[in-house]
Order: C-alpha cells, then structure tokens, then sequence
C-alpha cells in the first residue's frame, strides 16, 4: 500500500515547524525560530515565543507544501504536538491543526512531543534497523528525559526526568556566568575544545548509591552542578586570577556528558535492551556524541542519534510520528483535544 503523507506541526517551545513526510521519507523540514528574539533576555520569554508562532505559522506552512511540491489536498493525515511544553506557544500549533483538520476533512493526531523526538530517528537511512524497545535519552533546553520507548504507535514509560535544570538548561547558565552568549551549548562546546577536561572535578548529580535507593536512578540534577561552575569561577575572581575558562567549559561538559551517558547506559543495562536513541538540542553536543559512541561500543548498545536538523525541535519528527500512528491504524483524535502544557507519556 501507499505510504500515508504526513503533515506534521510543532511550536512548543521557540520553534514553528512544520514537516511532511511519506511514511518514513522526510520530504521537508520548514523551521522558522524566534531564538533571536529571545537572546536578549538569556532564555524563552513564553509570551514572545506564543506571537512568534501567530505569525509564522501560516507562512512556514507555505513554504513547506512549496518545499515538498504537495498541495493540502493530498495531504492524508495532519499531526500536532498536543504537549508538554510552553501553554500559549501549544496552543498556537494546535489551533492552526485543528482549523486545518477542519477545512480540509483531513484527520488529525495530537502526539506527544517527547516521543516526536524519538520519531526523528525513523527519518534516518537505516530506520528499518531500529528496533523497539529501546530506551531514548531526550536532552534540549526544556527536557532531559531517560525514556524506555515500547513501540512508537503505543507505549511510553518514563524512566526518569530531571529534577531541577534541563541539560541544555545547565549549558545556557553555564556560558551566562562564563561571559558566553546564548544558547549556551554551542559556545562552550566551541571553547572547551581548547581545554582540560580534568581540570575540575564537577559534581555528577544523583549520582550516588544513596540517590539511587531514594528513586533516582534515572533522575537528573544539573543545579548543583552549576553552583559548583559559579563558585569556583567567583573563586577566581576574588583572588584577581584570570577565570581558565576553556578548563571551567571543559570540565563542566565532561561532567553533564558522563552523567547523562552512565544513567542511559544502566537503564540499558537495567532493562537488557541494547538499544539507545539520542534526540533534542543537546544531542548536537561534540563531546556527547563522541562519549556515546565509545561507551555503546564497549556495552554492546547499538546507538542511534538523528542528523542535527532533526535533534532540535522540528515539525518533521511530529509528521514522522503521526505517520507511524496512521500505519499502525490508529483512530485520530478528536477535535476538542486540549494543548496540554504537562502532557504524560
Ligand atoms: O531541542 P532544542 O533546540 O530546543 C528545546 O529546548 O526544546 O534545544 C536547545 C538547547 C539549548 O539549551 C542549547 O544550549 C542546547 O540545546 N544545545 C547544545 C548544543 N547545541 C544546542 N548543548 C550542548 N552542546 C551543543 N553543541
Ligand atoms: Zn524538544
């Protein structure tokens, strides 16, 4: 049979994205950002982020069908992310989705954002080599998720979340108190080249027996580790001592990196599925990239991580999704379904 085309739409946090694929062939990938907008103040202002979206919904829309050289009538089926993000930016992809779904008689999916992430990687050349369950490690400036992913048209379970700061969350704090701009993660990624990784010992949060035994196994805590950054860098600065900022970017990186890795990797562990899928901002860190693949290696984990355009949010990961979903014969949503800022697995 025809593999069913897809039209995916995102705006849950600072990115409108909308994304069409057949089946499992990604035709485009429209983003529109409104990163610069929120550069000024060192991080997403909700309300701008919600406007953004009003205004550049239609015309990404546009200019993927353009892209694609597809018109909404051929369209068969229309996905959205229904959640967990930002409220009013939700809330923008979902109206446009449903009003869409409307006009057009086409039928709609609300879909978890967090598993659109895990989607990307269908999207790959060897997709038909990925098999589930696997466990996916989400990592952006809004979530750090450990999640065990059963099949991608049914069920999630999430294994662990941070607790405090997302790791692309700990990266922009980062760079802000080492004097680097925003985002964070691509900056210090750029200066730690240059550094020691041993040169500080950060700490690795929840990483202790006694974390494990209170629930935290697969949690994350990165605020710690940030005040450790700031203290030692105000250190430098009353003794009047130049701040060794390619060490601090180094060292720091080297922690958020083993820590993210260690607790993927004893999930895998744990639940004796060899499979690891990387998706979200963070995913495009160098050194993460490079410490995933060595460590899989030597456990025996194959690792799938997405081409970088597709670990930043996207409307094509949400369309890739919402394909799986129609292959899978799932009944589309209804249209009263709400967006949802803390949708659950
Ligand atoms: O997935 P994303 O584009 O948006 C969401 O937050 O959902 O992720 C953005 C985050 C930012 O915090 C940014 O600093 C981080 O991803 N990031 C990186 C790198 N590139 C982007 N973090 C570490 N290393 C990078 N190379
Ligand atoms: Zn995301």
């Amino acid at each position: 049979p025809r593999e069913p085309l897809v039209l995916g739409i995102e705006s849950s946090c600072d990115e409108t994205g909308v994304g069409i694929v057949r089946g499992r062939t990604l035709l485009t990938n429209t983003v529109a950002s409104s990163m610069d907008e929120h550069a000024k103040y060192g991080g997403v202002v909700p309300e701008v982020a919600a406007r953004a979206h009003a205004d550049a919904m239609v015309p990404v829309l546009q200019q993927a069908l353009a892209d694609a050289g597809v018109t909404l009538d051929e369209i068969d089926a229309i996905s959205v992310t229904a959640g967990p993000g930002l409220a009013g930016a939700l809330m923008v992809g979902v109206g446009a989705a449903k009003a869409l779904s409307q006009a057009t008689n086409k039928p709609l999916y609300g879909v978890n954002h967090l598993v659109g992430h895990v989607a990307a990687d269908l999207l790959r050349e060897d997709a038909d080599a990925i098999e589930f369950p696997a466990i996916a490690l989400l990592v952006s400036g809004g979530h750090t998720s450990l999640i065990r992913v059963n099949s991608l048209s049914g069920d999630s379970e999430m294994l662990g979340e941070t607790i405090d700061d997302a790791a692309g969350e700990a990266f922009d704090k980062v760079a802000r108190v080492l004097g680097l701009p925003y985002p964070g993660g691509p900056h210090i990624d750029r200066v730690a080249a240059d550094g020691d990784a041993a040169a500080f010992k950060f700490p690795r949060g929840l990483s202790r027996a006694s974390d494990h035994a209170r629930g935290h196994r697969y949690n994350f805590s990165f605020s710690g580790l940030k005040t450790s950054v700031a203290r030692v860098i105000e250190g430098f600065e009353d003794r009047d001592e130049t701040v060794p900022v390619a060490d601090i970017a180094a060292s720091f990186r080297e922690a958020v990196v083993d820590v993210l890795i260690t607790k993927a990797l004893a999930a895998c562990a744990d639940t004796g599925i060899p499979r690891l899928l990387l998706g979200g901002g963070v995913a495009a860190n160098g050194r993460l990239r490079e410490v995933a693949a060595e460590r899989c290696a030597e456990a025996g984990v194959s690792l799938h991580i997405p081409p970088l355009s597709l670990c930043t949010d996207n409307g094509a990961m949400i369309a890739a999704l919402g394909a799986e979903l129609v292959r899978a014969g799932h009944a589309p949503s209804s249209l009263s379904f709400p967006a949802d800022s803390t949708l659950p697995m």
